[in-house]
């Protein structure tokens, strides 16, 4: 549960409404704070926070990695990649009072002496920026680190709280394993030096607004629960298409996929929200609880389905916005005869009373014509026809949109005005833009997670059998597909997906949703 503190605003500010909580002092301790999230995500997102007055006063970072950085050039750093990521100038009294709390100490990840010297640096961080003995360690480094920084800080005894009401919490970034046997290992190792209490496990897209949206959507509005079912429902689409390829992640990406990528951890976690049922009170533990079930019920694919329920493709060359680009085996630092995923579809089944017999469609892939993140809830034709055309209509859809072009829409028929009984689809549309104002700020999903971390507040955060429940589904995919290695389908850049990806969907009588 979040700690309840109040943090006096500002001389001259305006204080925060109160159902904006800021977080309670705290250090946060960034491994890898050399690296490219830290820089283009965290550092702009902790800014953010202290900006909105949402940090307290009484915060430290103290980035922590092998590259030898002063505290001046750490700040350096931090000052260009917000001003960068942020498109802003960084304005210069904000950045004085902020840039205090900014520290650097290099050290090796698996060197008990640097664990000697970071406890030694947090302990005159607590004196002189009064933080409490409160710690946030966030691991911002290459996967394969966690296990042994989880360990070290366990041996170190830095797991442990300072004082009474103090905390100690660990954000672990993804990928969580590369399968069930990684997870696993790593949920246990975690788990050796941490309370599970402890452990904010990111899915950033869990941070977005929209995704929060859909929460709010469904449990604060009495009129959609109803029809949220099989009943009504006839099936839902998640896509999120990428019009970018690999860029840089190549060599990440050609041991990984679009599947293992994307779909295991995001698109499961937006299909647990979305096919949830609600939690009885809104809190970490019953939101989980509810998300958890739907994993369970998620209908296991057999590696003998997968052929049918699953199809994948890679890019070939072609053109994107009408420049030309790479096929996948082209691109930097991947093989040139892989035969690693670059989009997936599947069709999926939730096994319980709500959405019995209600096919989920998933699609992901990189290099499609547009870029689009949306969950479309398909409901089921009226019973009867009555006017002329009127089954060339398409069906009632209400499509959430992630990303971008952020809102919501509920498409239906109307008449088309004039003398006839003409019927034509229109959309009721809520914007993000249009009814918050032009201006209104989507805080990036990593301000919230952060926040959220320094507050205690675990909702937004995967744990650890959710994490282990999705790999222990997609194993037996991932099983089918390494009997068939070279079934993989290829579509041209620029084009969504493979032509077999439309026959997918034709077989049953249905079609993907346009962008
Ligand atoms: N970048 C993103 O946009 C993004 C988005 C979502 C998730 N993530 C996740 O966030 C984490 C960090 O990503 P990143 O892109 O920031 O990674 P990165 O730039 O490759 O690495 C972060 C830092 O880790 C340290 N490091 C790298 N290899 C090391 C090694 N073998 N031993 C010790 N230290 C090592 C490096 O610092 P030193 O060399 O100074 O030690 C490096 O600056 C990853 O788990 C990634 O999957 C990143």
């Amino acid at each position: 549960m979040a700690v309840d503190i109040s943090v006096s605003p500002r001389d001259g500010e305006v204080p925060l409404p109160a159902h904006l909580r800021p977080a309670p002092p705290c250090a946060m301790v960034i491994f890898g704070a050399s690296g490219d999230l830290t820089h283009r995500k965290l550092i702009p997102a902790l800014f953010d926070l202290y900006e909105a007055g949402l940090l307290s006063k009484q915060f430290a970072v103290l980035g922590f990695s092998r590259s030898a950085l002063s505290d001046g050039e750490f700040r350096r750093s931090a000052h260009d990649g917000i001003e960068q990521y942020t498109g802003r100038s960084v304005p210069e009294p904000i950045w004085q009072e902020f840039s205090k709390g900014l520290h650097y100490l290099p050290g090796r990840f698996d060197d008990a002496t640097s664990y000697e010297a970071l406890r030694a640096r947090l302990a005159e961080l607590d004196a002189d920026r009064k933080t409490q003995g409160n710690r946030v360690f966030y691991l911002a480094t290459p996967p394969e680190l966690f296990q042994v920084i989880t360990a070290c800080l366990g041996e170190a005894k830095l797991n442990q709280r300072q004082n009474e009401h103090g905390f100690v919490r660990l954000v672990i970034e993804k990928p969580f394993g590369t399968d069930l046997n990684t997870a696993q290992e790593l949920n246990r190792g975690v788990q050796t030096a941490f309370d599970e209490s402890q452990v904010y496990r990111i899915d950033h897209y869990l941070g977005k607004e929209t995704v929060q949206n859909i929460l709010a959507f469904r449990l604060a509005n009495g009129i959609f629960e109803p029809i949220w079912n099989r009943n009504f429902v006839d099936h839902v689409q998640l896509t999120v298409a990428e019009t970018v390829g690999v860029e840089r992640r190549g060599g990440y990406y050609d041991q990984i996929g679009a599947f293992r990528d994307v779909v295991e951890n995001h698109m499961l976690q937006l299909l647990s929200i979305v096919a949830m049922e609600p939690p009885v009170v809104f809190e970490a533990e019953p939101v989980r609880d509810e998300k958890l079930k739907v994993l369970k019920a998620l209908r296991r694919i057999p590696p003998e389905q997968t052929g049918e329920l699953t199809l994948r493709g890679q890019y070939t060359a072609g053109a994107i916005d009408g420049q030309p680009v790479s096929s996948y085996r082209g691109e930097e630092k991947v093989a040139p005869d892989s035969w690693t995923e670059t989009f997936v579809v599947l069709k999926l089944h939730i096994d319980n009373w709500r959405w019995a017999g209600t096919p989920f469609y998933l699609r992901h892939g990189k290099r499609m014509p547009a870029r689009a993140t949306e969950i479309a809830i398909q409901f089921k034709r009226a019973p009867q026809m009555f006017f002329p055309g009127e089954e060339r209509l398409e069906a009632n859809v209400l499509a959430m949109r992630i990303q971008p072009d952020e809102g919501i829409s509920l498409r239906f028929g109307a008449k088309v005005p004039g003398p006839t009984m003409q019927l034509q689809e229109v959309d009721m549309n809520f914007q993000y833009g249009s009814s918050f104002g032009p201006n209104v700020d989507q805080a990036d999903a990593y301000e919230r997670l952060l926040l959220d971390a320094m507050l205690g507040d675990r909702t937004l955060f995967t744990r650890a059998d959710e994490v282990e429940q999705a790999w222990i589904w997609a194993e037996d995919i991932l099983q089918g597909w390494r009997q068939h290695s070279s079934n993989v389908h290829f579509y041209p850049a620029g084009a969504w997906g493979p032509a077999w990806a439309d026959a997918f969907i034709d077989r049953d009588a249905r079609q993907w949703r346009k962008f």
